[in-house]
């Protein structure tokens, strides 16, 4: 089984982008010895505070924001980085060659309840000619990513990890390396199974609606097929089965609050999620258009997410473009 920083040189990797994948994994994996202590380590539950989301934060939120920052800071390759749990970015090395956004831990509400949560990253370069620290460094399509990634903390802890050149997977053994268990990952174009929390069902578009009543009723053209369902709560649980055997998950634009065209954020779940899954030959868009081409105006802006099977996803965009 091969090492992740030996398999990265092998494949020619930047010797700096491979540095710094080796701090975050550092950070990931005391983030996983966190979470396996748990209730022991007093650290479920929630903190007093409210986040820039609107959303209480958990206690482990908090550290793995902090255990992030804390690795990521302290290098010089790192100029710096935007988290779900930072109202700005916070800045390290002003020589530093990388911008890193996170989402220290999604699916916190899953931690109390045990079930798997993940951190989710993406690594930008930080433009060379541009002296000044501000939040506009991070405005970068998701095109513009040279990495992205996330290690799903489950029965198992997962890397998965795309640097432009296919995804490939990384479980954490027990020596504490990160070995690679699955190469050039490619997401099945069709599928049965969807993700979708039915709940918001009242407050979508008609064309979701359309889309997921069809599916559901088998109605849409001679659909034979059987759909299963998922919904796990923990985007990063979602994507890893949709990586791993096929699918569609769609958290798409609900009228709850119509000044936000979705749930879940660009800079640190949408477009980290949308390279992997397009560098696995799937989908990742808005429901309108590609998630990578989305010209970000904010570092926490919102967006509809619709990601997996090629085929299903591109029905999914035809109820789009077809329902007035
Ligand atoms: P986070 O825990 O980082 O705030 O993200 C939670 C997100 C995402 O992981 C998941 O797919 C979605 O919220 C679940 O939303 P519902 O609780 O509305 O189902
Ligand atoms: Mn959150
Ligand atoms: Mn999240
Ligand atoms: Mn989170």
């Amino acid at each position: 089984m091969q090492l992740l920083s030996a398999y990265l040189k092998h494949h020619d990797t930047d010797t700096e982008l491979v540095e710094l994948i080796e701090i975050l994994m550092v950070a990931c994996k005391e983030i996983a010895l966190q979470l396996r202590e748990g209730a022991l380590a007093g650290i479920h539950g929630t903190t007093e505070d409210t986040n820039i989301q609107g959303e209480t934060q958990k206690k482990l939120d908090v550290i793995s924001n902090d255990i992030l920052k804390e690795v990521l800071l302290g290098n010089r390759l790192v100029r710096g980085v935007a988290s779900e749990e930072e109202d700005n970015p916070v800045f390290g090395d002003p020589e530093g060659r990388f911008l890193v956004t996170f989402d220290p831990l999604d699916g916190s509400s899953n931690i109390d309840i045990n079930v798997s949560v993940g951190t989710i990253f993406s690594i930008l370069e930080a433009p060379a000619d541009v002296a000044e620290n501000s939040v506009d460094l991070f405005l970068q399509p998701g095109r513009r990513q040279v990495a992205a990634g996330y290690v799903l903390y489950g029965p198992s802890a997962v890397l998965a990890l795309t640097t432009g050149t296919g995804v490939n997977m990384f479980t954490l053994a027990h020596t504490g390396d990160f070995l690679l268990t699955r190469e050039n990952v490619q997401i099945p174009h069709s599928t049965k199974e969807f993700a979708i929390n039915m709940s918001n069902h009242r407050h979508w578009e008609p064309a979701m609606r359309n889309y997921v009543g069809d599916l559901l009723s088998g109605s849409e053209g001679p659909r034979e097929k059987n759909y299963n369902m998922r919904w796990i709560a923990s985007m990063v649980a979602e994507v890893h089965r949709v990586l791993t055997r096929g699918g569609i998950f769609t958290y798409p634009w609900d009228s709850r609050d119509p000044r936000k065209p979705g749930k879940l954020r660009l800079m640190y779940e949408g477009n980290p999620m949308s390279l992997l899954v397009e560098q696995a030959g799937g989908l990742s868009t808005t429901c309108y258009t590609d998630i990578l081409d989305v010209d970000p105006q904010d570092i926490h802006q919102r967006v509809a997410v619709a990601l997996g099977s090629k085929e299903e996803v591109e029905t999914l965009m035809r109820y789009h473009q077809e329902t007035p």
